[in-house]
């Protein structure tokens, strides 16, 4: 954490190479804080009252930032991840089913296919050294695809796979021109990304094109159907768009999940133990998986606590469209309002001993009070992928268990570095054996 004397311009330069170590110290103490940037207000929001004013009860007066357009948009188009106002109620209204804990089962069994290949591809290193931050993006992406294209993810899953790949590396990063430049000024950045965009509709036409070619009739097979049914004929081109959101809004974020996971468990072998001991009790096949999921209670309960430790979107950024009196402190106008879940999530009075990978905060219907852990957000943009996010990690993470022990190979230390996700600063190598049952 930085020292107090931080000023606005070096937060959000800061951000941009490593938003975690951002965030003055007075931000444990006091409920918003107040800087400037660049001759603009920027105030850090992490009081629960805070946080409660902006996302929920004034939540109209506080918008999305317009850089995070800039970013996403190549990808996801117009898609729920940057819409705002009657337009994203609209979108979000439409997607909600499809989101809904009935289906869940239908997406338990991609997952587990899924996880089954990945667990044979870990078994082929037969103790040597493997880089499971690559293994663990590999089997997020190929989740994402089975589960939104369950029939085409064989087809089109690689070209999928790089270009996301491609947008992560370049386009999908964020600049200090998309913070500063006025939208639509024409820079190098602004020309990469029309290319890219051009290349990705292309493929998600194609793949949508193929979905038709091979007839949707019959109960719902993926997300794809489930999202179909949602925008009918005449939506094609926002349909084309939520899958791409569905895609980008899912996968780094799950992987990242699984890879903290793993370096997590990887120092604690009493959790490993536990969570194999309850892996092995329950079918976690591919037809099994979805009636064992809500019976996985340790499995959950260390994915919630990574989530507490390391969140993935690790915190929410807005623009406030109206000055308000923020728990005593005046937000005016045009600010920059950021709410920092990372800080939140170490907050000593929240978090008795709060850098402790302690899973056992989360067991026995163990509830965090109001506004002190948002790994998913809160209020009207609450992540929509939330249980999909949490089923994967349970199932994924319960069955690697079941199937291997896990360490790490060398002491150093792996450091969270936050761009526009947390992500470690270098691959540790992980060794996996056999598990003895
Ligand atoms: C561990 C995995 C995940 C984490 C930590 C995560 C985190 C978040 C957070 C913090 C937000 C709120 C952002 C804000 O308030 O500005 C959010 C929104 C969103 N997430 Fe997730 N997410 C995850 C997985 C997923 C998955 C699997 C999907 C879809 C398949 C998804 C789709 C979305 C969408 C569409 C939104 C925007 C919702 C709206 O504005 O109405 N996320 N996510």
């Amino acid at each position: 954490m930085a020292s107090d004397r931080i000023g606005g311009l070096q937060v959000l330069f800061t951000i941009r190479r490593n938003a975690l170590s951002a965030f003055p110290k007075r931000c444990l103490h006091e409920p918003v804080v107040r800087l400037r940037a660049a001759g603009r207000p920027l105030a850090l929001v992490t009081a629960p009252d805070a946080i409660g004013h902006m996302m929920i009860t004034h939540a109209d007066d506080y918008v999305r930032l317009p850089f995070g357009r800039r970013v996403l948009g190549p990808i996801v188009g117009k898609g729920l991840l940057v819409s705002e106002g009657e337009t994203w109620r609209q979108q979000r209204r439409a997607m909600a089913p499809a989101f809904a804990p009935r289906n869940i089962p239908i997406m338990s069994a991609h997952i587990m296919r899924c996880t089954e290949a990945s667990c044979e591809r870990l078994a082929q290193s037969r103790g040597r050294p493997v880089n499971l931050l690559e293994e663990m993006q590999t089997l997020s992406l190929e989740i994402a695809a089975t589960s939104l294209f369950s029939m085409e993810a064989a087809t089109f899953g690689p070209q999928v796979r790089a270009l996301v790949s491609e947008y992560m590396g370049t386009v999908g990063r964020l600049y200090l021109a998309d913070v500063f430049l006025p939208e639509g000024t024409p820079t190098r950045m602004r020309r990469r990304r029309a290319d890219f965009r051009k290349r990705w509709t292309q493929l998600i036409a194609s793949i949508i094109e193929a979905r038709h070619q091979s007839g949707t009739a019959g109960a719902p097979r993926d997300l794809f159907d489930l999202l179909a049914q949602a925008h009918g004929p005449d939506r094609q081109d926002l349909l084309a768009d939520e899958v791409s959101t569905m895609i980008v809004a899912g996968h780094e974020t799950t992987a990242l999940t699984l890879f903290w996971m793993c370096t997590l468990l990887a120092k604690s072998p009493e959790w490993q133990g536990m969570l194999a001991e309850e892996a092995t009790r329950h079918d976690l096949s591919v037809a099994g998986a979805g009636k064992s999921l809500p019976k996985l209670e340790i499995a959950r309960a260390v994915v919630q606590e990574t989530l507490r430790l390391y969140s993935p979107g690790f915190m929410a950024g807005r623009l406030a469209k109206r000055s308000h009196e923020v728990c005593g402190v005046e937000v005016p106008e045009g600010s920059i309002v950021l709410v920092p879940f990372w800080l939140i999530h170490r907050t000593p009075q929240w978090w008795p001993n709060p850098t402790a990978f302690d899973p056992s905060r989360f067991l026995n219907d163990a509830d965090p009070a109001r506004h002190t852990y948002l790994p998913f957000g809160v209020g009207r943009h609450v992540c929509i992928g939330a249980q999909l996010a949490m089923s994967e990690a349970t199932l994924a993470i319960a069955r690697l268990a079941q199937q291997f022990t896990l360490t790490m190979r060398d002491e150093r230390p792996v450091l969270p570095v936050a761009t526009l996700t947390t992500r470690p600063d270098h691959a540790p190598e992980f060794v996996l054996q056999p598990r003895a049952h």
